[in-house]
């Protein structure tokens, strides 16, 4: 019978078997899957396994200490942290176009990623201990997508993981080829991961630096987490995570408005509420959010966060819009 427990025991078992004595590699990126497909290797061979994360200083307010500091205490992985903040900053300085950030950062993070795993391979192999296996959170509908193809590495960059050394293959691990998403969220709970890993709504690869419209800033990005958390809070507190899909919230970097603020007038920046609902991200609509909820969350941010004195809702379905603005 299809139970989340079987499926954890069967995938334990065939890990144990593919893997054997050898050692693998898994990159986490905050999302859901990897996580899973990590949390379910760990259990199988644990300290066998060594996982990546790429700090890359895009990440929300408490992504990475969940990652860090929750998912290692839930799982007891052994986890390899690099910190990239300042790399991506540097990398990103002078940017505005969106394209462009996308690359930069989609550039930089295989980079950091192939040097760690390039010194994990070579950690392990100076202890005798060939890693001949990369960890992958390929779902069903990935699977399907791609043609049902299987065996060594030809990943999509999409997935965070970059692309992998010339010099060194892999078989991949794909615990998760036969599940959904839901059935996936099912077996982390099983696991027993932390609630915001598991009901994590999406998130893009490039994090906040396309939440930046404009350059993007240490001050800036410092600068929307505050906001975003506001948002999040408001939302959760609101019982609203499993009905909307996403909300995305964004700066407005390069546009200021005249407020009053106290006995003052102020010139900030509009941050905008992107809620949307949608089955699968292709098409959205906006998500009829509770005028209440709203209203909470822009007193909370333009009284909370410096420099912010207006907040605007962007009512847009996709198409025309995309759910992100950049
Ligand atoms: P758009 O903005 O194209 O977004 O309507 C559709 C969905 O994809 C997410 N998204 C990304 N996810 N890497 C990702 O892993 C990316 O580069 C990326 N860009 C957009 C977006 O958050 C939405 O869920």
């Amino acid at each position: 019978t299809w139970t989340t427990s079987n499926v954890v025991e069967e995938s334990v078992a065939a890990i144990r078997e593919q893997v054997g004595t050898k050692r693998a590699i898994c990159g986490l990126s905050g999302g859901v899957d990897s996580a899973v497909a990590a949390a379910l290797v760990q259990k199988a061979i644990g300290d066998q396994l060594t996982c990546v994360y790429v700090d890359h200083g895009l990440m929300r307010k408490g992504e990475s200490e969940q990652v860090e500091k929750d998912f290692v205490a839930a799982t007891g992985v052994q986890l390899k942290v690099v910190e990239a903040e300042q790399r991506f900053l540097d990398a990103l300085a002078g940017v505005s176009d969106p394209e462009e950030k996308r690359k930069i950062i989609g550039r930089e993070f295989i980079r950091v990623f192939e040097q760690a795993q390039a010194e994990l391979v070579a950690e392990a192999g100076a202890a005798g201990e060939a890693v001949e296996f990369l960890v992958q959170g390929t779902l069903y509908p990935d699977v399907v997508e791609s043609g049902g193809g299987t065996g060594t590495a030809n990943i999509k960059s999409h997935h965070n993981v970059g692309g992998l050394p010339d010099d060194i293959e892999f078989q991949l691990v794909e615990p998760l080829r036969r599940l959904f998403k839901d059935e996936v969220r099912n077996v982390g709970q099983e696991l027993g991961l932390p609630e915001d890993i598991v009901h994590r709504q999406p998130f893009p690869g490039p994090g906040l630096g396309i939440r930046i419209i404009g350059e993007v800033t240490k001050d800036r990005l410092d600068l929307l987490r505050e906001a975003d958390a506001i948002a999040r809070e408001e939302l959760t507190a609101a019982g609203l995570d499993r009905e909307i899909w996403q909300c995305p919230v964004v700066l407005l970097a390069d546009v200021r408005s005249v407020g009053v603020q106290g006995d003052g007038r102020t010139y900030g920046h509009p941050i905008v509420l992107r809620p949307v609902s949608s089955e699968d991200a292709m098409t959205a609509d906006w998500s009829r959010l509770p005028y209440d909820v709203l209203s909470r969350i822009s007193t909370r941010i333009t009284n909370e966060v410096d420099e912010v004195n207006r907040v605007v809702l962007d009512i847009t379905s996709k198409p025309p819009g995309t759910i992100e603005w950049e």
